[in-house]
């Protein structure tokens, strides 16, 4: 028999671990806990398993619980289960925030449970889609081993792929992706202007902009973050990098300054390369 599932908080990510884990006979799913009856009606239509559990006295014990709520409600929610009494030593206490680091669920293991975080490196916007596309998604894992050994096996059954983080920089882990996603269009955002300043309209600009950024995406993902770099900086062109400096800061003071902080990391990124070769 699978070891048994309760969700507390099945929404986007909820559902589609939960029919992923059912359509692999990884879990049961037994309850699913959400805030209105009617969302957890839905989620188990969803899942094509489990009970919609109206509150808190309906659910039972379970091996296994995922507390998918939204990152404020992780640990409320968890010192809600562990008050419960449904907790046995050695029941597995789980959430998938990216933010918060597996501590956030102590309570569960002052009731004996084992504790940890699986964080799924991607977007779930569209459970149905996403359910479909889950194979390769990178998750990024930590906690109690006994909790590790239980989620690690079920995680790569559905097709994930683990790596360990240190709980200690979680926060750290998750900004990466801040830096990776977020800031880069951030960035794309000032190019944008800067060629707009110059009197390219805006839409084209991104039309000219495309295969440059597409091209140094490939070659990131294809040499690097070291070998990839190129551009004035690169070849050690001091003058052109102050004649921009010095344009910039005389249009917009915050861009100048923008230029100036990431020209000293990626004057590093050019030393890097220079060694290298
Ligand atoms: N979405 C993503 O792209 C993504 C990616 C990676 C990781 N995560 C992480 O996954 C977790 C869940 O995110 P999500 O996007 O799946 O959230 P979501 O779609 O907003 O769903 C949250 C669910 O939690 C329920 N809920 C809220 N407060 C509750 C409470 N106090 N008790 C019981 N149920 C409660 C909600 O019920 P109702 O439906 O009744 O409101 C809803 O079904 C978060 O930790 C998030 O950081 C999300």
């Amino acid at each position: 028999m699978a070891p048994t599932l309760n969700i507390i908080g099945c929404g986007q990510v909820g559902k589609v671990l939960g029919r992923l884990w059912t359509e692999h006979g990884t879990f049961q799913v037994q309850d699913v806990l959400n805030r209105s009856s009617e969302s957890a009606t839905h989620a188990i239509e969803f899942l094509g398993a489990g009970r919609a559990t109206p509150g808190w006295d309906d659910l039972h014990p379970a091996d296994v619980f995922l507390i998918g709520t939204p990152d404020d409600q992780v640990e409320p929610t968890c010192a809600r289960l562990a008050e419960s009494g449904l907790l046995r030593p050695g029941d597995v206490v789980f959430h998938c925030s990216g933010a918060l680091p597996s501590t956030a669920l102590a309570s569960a293991k002052t009731r004996g449970a084992a504790t940890a975080s699986v964080h799924p490196i991607r977007s779930f916007a569209g459970a149905d889609a996403v359910a479909r596309a889950f194979v390769g998604t990178y998750c990024g894992m930590e906690g109690d081993a006994a909790a590790l050994g239980v989620l690690g096996p079920a995680f790569s059954a559905i097709g994930a792929r683990l790596v360990t983080i240190d709980p200690r920089f979680k926060t750290i882990y998750h900004s990466a992706a801040v830096f990776s996603s977020n800031y880069l269009v951030s960035l794309l955002d000032v190019a944008v202007e800067a060629y707009a300043k110059a009197g390219v309209p805006r839409d084209e600009a991104l039309r000219l902009m495309e295969p440059l950024v597409r091209g140094t995406v490939d070659n990131v993902f294809r040499l690097g973050t070291t070998e990839a770099l190129t551009g004035p900086i690169a070849r050690g062109d001091v003058a052109t990098v102050l004649r921009q400096y010095r344009a910039l800061s005389g249009w917009d003071k915050r861009i100048g300054a923008l230029y100036k902080r990431l020209g000293k990391f990626t004057a590093a990124i050019a030393a890097r390369k220079r060694r290298q070769n």
